[in-house]
């Protein structure tokens, strides 16, 4: 589309994310993902390059029979959680990775519905019966509105069921090293505004963590602390969070002339991270 003005943020993220997301990792990669062979190969080099992932979404699916995932991407989340239970729903605005992922799943028996709307828009009566588990991996802080995406993800839970979440945290080292005033002001204005979230309204720095093949930044991404999940629930749910993952630091003495990002996975991220992990529970 491009010249055309989209005047809403589903609109703008419909045709922004049509193109799934993870193309370009693939096709560096190498992997011919519209083949079995090549997005198995996928799926296996996206839980390398993130292996903490796994366990996090084991730990929301467990005991549980139904998940609805919020935000599909490429789908290597979607199969994997579908593997492990009876009833799988799978939203997203865009019409493309619906259609990848739904086709991923046939091409290996796999069993779920796919839902091509907005979450700010889904009511529980969209979806039938509630949910055990809600999943959404970088996709609630693309929407333009994050506390209300997260009101509307939690709706689709049973109570008791659990919820896992993963977002941008404001805090994290390079936005802090390029922006540091910035950085410096939020932190003190979020001890007045515990629940605020931070739209990122320059687009370069929008880039730094999206952009589609043609280099284009996401429309939208709020970046969030710690801090904004003590508050933002609408039902209650006491959030845990925990920092994860790393953005390549540029080191010239290092082969590559970056620090190996395997290093900084670990206490590095814990404090300084680039994606927060927030799990839930919704109380019964
Ligand atoms: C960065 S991708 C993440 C995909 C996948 N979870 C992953 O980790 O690879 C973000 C996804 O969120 C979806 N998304 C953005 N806004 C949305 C909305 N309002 N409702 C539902 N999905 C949305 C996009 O279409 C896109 O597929």
């Amino acid at each position: 589309m491009g010249v055309m003005a989209l005047d809403n943020p589903d609109e703008q993220n419909a045709d922004f994310w049509d193109e799934p997301c993870g193309m370009a990792f693939a096709g560096q990669r190498g992997y011919d993902i519209d083949v079995p062979a090549g997005l198995d190969g996928f799926d296996e080099a996206y839980f390398e390059f993130y292996p903490y992932l796994r366990s996090y979404v084991d730990r929301a699916l467990a005991g549980a029979t139904s998940v609805v995932e919020v935000g599909l991407g490429l789908g290597t989340t979607s199969r994997y959680m579908a593997r492990k239970v009876e009833r799988y729903l799978g939203i997203d605005v865009a019409g493309g990775p619906c259609r990848f992922v739904e086709r991923s799943f046939s091409d290996r028996g796999l069993v779920g519905k796919f839902l091509a709307n907005s979450i700010l828009r889904i009511q529980p009566e969209d979806v039938g019966e509630l949910f055990d588990a809600a999943v959404a991996i970088g996709s609630l802080h693309h929407t333009g509105d994050l506390s209300l995406a997260v009101k509307r993800l939690e709706a689709l839970v049973k109570p008791g069921g659990k919820i896992l979440i993963m977002v941008y945290n404001e805090f994290e080292l390079r936005r802090m090293l390029e922006r540091p005033g910035r950085a410096l002001g939020h932190a003190i204005i979020r001890h007045k505004q515990p629940n605020a979230t931070w739209p990122e309204t320059d687009e370069k720095a929008r880039g730094a963590n999206d952009t589609d093949s043609s280099g284009r930044p996401a429309p939208f991404t709020n970046y969030s602390t710690k801090r904004t999940w003590k508050t933002i629930s609408g039902r209650g749910v006491g959030y845990r969070v925990t920092r994860e993952n790393f953005h390549a630091i540029p080191f010239r003495p290092a082969p590559g002339g970056q620090l190996p990002r395997k290093w900084m996975l670990g206490i590095p991220a814990r404090i300084v991270g680039t994606d927060l992990y927030v799990e839930g529970a919704v109380p019964i």
